[in-house]
């Protein structure tokens, strides 16, 4: 648990904010709140394709499958103002990662963008994107999985690397 009042604020991105982030964002919150801990979660697009509406319904179909709630969320750009406004920026591939990383030529803010399976270690296991669903129907149970398990070991590494 975080040692005093800040949240830790993390943001979830992929390309248009409507499949994967939406997962990541509520699979994210949820356990944030099974431990108790202080996180502020949000996720956002590097394309502004879906600005504005609901997560697609393949991923919310699978969120109710699993019991997770998405229906909140809807689909924003990420902006540079996001450099700040986060402490941990979650990229679901490396084509969001490197997009990322060309918005800003500050190292502090560079620092922040990560490979989501890079950094919980499971990139040598299941290779080192998110897959994409938008093209695959088939896809969404194995990314919601996928994210399910990178979900709990955020929490395990923020948990370490806030505790010091
Ligand atoms: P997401 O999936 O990045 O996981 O939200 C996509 C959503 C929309 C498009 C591509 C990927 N699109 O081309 O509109």
């Amino acid at each position: 648990m975080n040692t005093n009042d800040t949240p830790f604020r993390i943001l979830a991105v992929c390309l248009g904010n409507i499949c994967r982030s939406p997962l990541a964002e509520g699979l994210l919150k949820r356990t944030a709140a099974e431990r108790g801990l202080l996180w502020e979660v949000d996720s956002a697009g590097t394309g502004g394709y879906h600005v504005g509406e609901l997560a697609d319904p393949r991923s919310r179909a699978i969120a109710a499958q699993y019991g997770l709630d998405i229906t909140d969320q809807r689909s924003r750009k990420f902006s540079r103002e996001d450099f700040d406004r986060f402490d941990l920026i979650l990229a679901m591939d490396r084509k969001n990662y490197a997009d990322l990383r060309s918005l800003t030529t500050k190292e502090e803010h560079r620092q922040k963008v990560v490979l989501l399976l890079d950094y919980v270690s499971l990139k040598e296991e299941t290779g080192p994107d998110v897959f994409d669903p938008y093209w695959d129907d088939s896809g969404f149970e194995g990314v919601y999985r996928l994210l399910e398990r990178a979900a709990s070991r955020v929490a395990d590494r923020v948990v370490e690397q806030t505790s010091k």
